[in-house]
């Protein structure tokens, strides 16, 4: 089955400004403490391939904390990738390369990554596209690389902690759906297309039970040296 193909308003351009307020609205500080959850031990990492990177806000608290990294962006959003510019300093904008595409099918050199990172982009997709968006990143990746993906979920350990993540996820998927384009219109869980691809979990850290944030490793050794 191919991809699904790009759209004339693609990604979150409608949306690309008002995102951060939006996401503040609904979720306060608590989605950008995912992003942030795993930052030291990204810290030692030299190339990070960044899919679905969005307005730039973790990119920029990444070339902060690592100051010797290069980062690759692959968004489909024009306007994503305006406002993420816009973000950085003019020394920190050296160390990015930009891709104006679908992470589905960019192009990217083999095992030339060190870390993947997907914020928040799984959710976008149905369960075919999720797998393709894994194994086109997991090809990018370096045997032994990190792969951090910060996720919603729909799961809670009380009935009335899971009401409130299908509340809270339906009225996301209605909002932005209307507004934004993208093919999935509810969560599908990728975690056992993560497992199967031989992804190793090294650590999880919850929010709320709202969404958790992963750091996976592919097998296999980086040598840093
Ligand atoms: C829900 S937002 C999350 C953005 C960002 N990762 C964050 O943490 O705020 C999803 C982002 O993925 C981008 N996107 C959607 N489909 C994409 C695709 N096929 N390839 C690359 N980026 C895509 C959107 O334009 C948007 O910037």
């Amino acid at each position: 089955m191919p991809a699904t193909p790009p759209s004339k308003h693609p990604g979150f351009d409608r949306v690309a400004r008002l995102y951060p307020r939006l996401e503040r609205l609904a979720y306060g500080q608590r989605l950008e403490r995912g992003r942030r959850a795993f930052l030291p031990e990204l810290a030692a990492c030299r190339n990070l391939l960044l899919l679905g990177e969005g307005n730039g806000r973790f990119l920029q608290a990444l070339l902060t904390a690592n100051p010797s990294c290069t980062t690759t962006v692959v968004e489909i959003s024009p306007r994503m990738i305006a406002c993420a510019r816009a973000r950085l300093a003019p020394k920190q904008r050296t160390r990015v390369s930009w891709i104006e595409g679908s992470a589905l099918n960019a192009g990217l050199p083999d095992a030339a990554f060190d870390a993947v990172v997907t914020h928040y982009l799984f959710d976008l997709f149905e369960p075919a596209d999720q797998a393709r968006l894994l194994q086109r990143g997991l090809k990018a990746l370096a045997p032994g690389g990190l792969w951090q993906d910060t996720e919603f979920q729909t799961d809670g350990p009380t009935r009335l902690a899971r009401l409130r993540n299908r509340l809270l996820l339906t009225a996301s998927y209605r909002f932005l759906g209307a507004l934004c384009d993208f093919p999935a219109r509810r969560l599908a869980d990728h975690l056992p297309l993560m497992l199967a691809a031989g992804l190793t979990l090294e650590r999880e850290q919850g929010f709320g039970h709202h969404f958790t944030a992963r750091l996976w490793r592919l097998s296999g050794t980086l040598n840093h040296e």
